[in-house]
C-alpha cells in the first residue's frame, strides 16, 4: 500500500476499527484526517503516527449526533485541504450503546439513524466537490450484516423500538445510500461501496454491549482498507462486501422505489433539498 500524497478522512477514528485503519494508512504515507469527539484519544493516535515518522495526522473534532456538527466537519475539511482521495464513513454507535431507551439527536431524529446514517449522508454530499476534484477517489461506508428494512411510516421508530432494530435500520440505510449514490456518481471518477467489516470485533461498542468478541480489529480493518485502496476493486461502485467478499444485502437495498424514498427523506432531513 503506497499512500504518499493522498489525503483520507476517517470518521470515528479515535477508537476501534477506524483507529486501526487510520494508523495503517498513515504508515503507508497518507495524510490522515482523524475524527471523533475525544481529544485525548485523538492526541494519542496523532502522537503514535508522528512517532512512526510516516504520514501525517490532523484531528477534526465533531459530534455527529447533530447535523450542525457534520456540517462544521465538512466545512473545516474543505477549508483546509485541496484534495480528498478517500472518505471512510465509519463513526457509529452500537445497538446497545447508551442503554435500551430510544434516544434522539440534537435535531430530534432517532439517534442511530442520525449518527450512523444521516451524518454520513450529509458529509458525503458536502465533501463531493473535493472528492470529485481528486478523482479517482473513493467513499467507503462502514455498514453491517445487521440490517432491518425501513418502515417508511415510522422511520424514527416511535413504535416497537429496540436498539438492535434501530442499529440495523441505520446500517441498511447506509447500504441503500451506497447503491443510490453510486448510480448518481457514475462517470464522475468517484466510487462508493459499503461493507460489513467483521463480526463482533474487539472494540468498545462490542465490549460495552456485553458481547464476547469473535473477530479482531485487524480483520475488519483490512476489509475496510481493501475497499478504500485495493487495486482489485478500483472502478467498482455500489457494491456491498462481507469482509473481503462481495455479498448480498437485505432485499430492500435492491428496491429502487425504497431507495428513492430514503433519498428524498434524507435530503429533506439534512436540509440539502432546500
Ligand atoms: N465492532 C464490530 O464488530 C462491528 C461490526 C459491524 C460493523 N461495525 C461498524 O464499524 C464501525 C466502527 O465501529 P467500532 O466497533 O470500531 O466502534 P467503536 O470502537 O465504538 O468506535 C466508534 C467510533 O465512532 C465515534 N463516534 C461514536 N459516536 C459518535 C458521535 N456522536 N459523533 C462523532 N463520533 C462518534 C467514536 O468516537 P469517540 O472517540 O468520540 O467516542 C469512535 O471513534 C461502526 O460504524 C460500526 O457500526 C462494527
Amino acid at each position: 500500500m503506497k499512500m504518499d500524497g493522498k489525503t483520507v478522512l476517517i470518521t470515528g477514528s479515535t477508537d476501534g476499527v477506524g483507529r486501526y485503519v487510520a494508523a495503517r494508512l498513515a504508515s503507508a504515507g497518507a495524510k490522515v484526517l482523524i475524527h471523533g469527539r475525544d481529544k485525548e484519544r485523538a492526541k494519542a493516535l496523532a502522537d503514535e503516527i508522528r512517532r512512526k515518522g510516516r504520514g501525517e495526522a490532523v484531528f477534526y473534532p465533531a459530534d455527529l449526533s447533530s447535523l450542525t456538527g457534520a456540517r462544521q466537519l465538512a466545512e473545516a475539511v474543505t477549508a483546509k485541504h485541496e484534495r480528498l482521495d478517500v472518505f471512510i464513513s465509519n463513526a457509529g454507535i452500537g445497538s446497545r450503546t447508551l442503554g435500551p431507551e430510544r434516544r434522539t439527536s440534537a435535531d430530534g431524529h432517532e439517534l442511530r439513524f442520525a449518527v450512523n446514517y444521516l451524518a454520513g449522508f450529509l458529509l458525503a454530499y458536502l465533501l463531493l466537490p473535493l472528492l470529485k476534484a481528486s478523482a479517482p477517489s473513493r467513499i467507503v461506508n462502514v455498514a453491517s450484516l445487521g440490517q432491518h428494512p425501513i418502515d417508511f411510516d415510522d422511520v424514527m421508530i416511535t413504535k416497537g423500538y429496540s436498539g438492535s432494530r434501530a442499529y440495523a435500520q441505520s446500517k441498511l440505510s447506509q447500504i441503500m445510500f451506497t447503491i443510490d449514490l453510486a448510480n448518481e456518481l457514475r462517470g464522475s471518477g468517484v466510487t462508493v461501496n459499503s461493507l460489513h467489516p467483521a463480526t463482533y470485533m474487539n472494540t468498545t461498542m462490542v465490549r460495552e454491549g456485553g458481547i464476547t468478541p469473535i473477530s479482531t480489529v485487524e480483520q475488519g480493518g483490512e476489509a475496510i482498507l481493501h475497499l478504500a485502496v485495493g487495486d482489485d476493486v478500483a472502478g467498482n461502485s455500489g457494491l456491498f462486501f462481507n469482509g473481503m467478499q462481495q455479498a448480498h444485502a437485505n432485499a430492500q437495498a435492491y428496491d429502487e422505489a425504497a431507495r428513492k424514498r430514503l433519498r428524498a427523506l434524507s435530503l429533506e432531513l439534512t436540509g440539502l433539498s432546500a
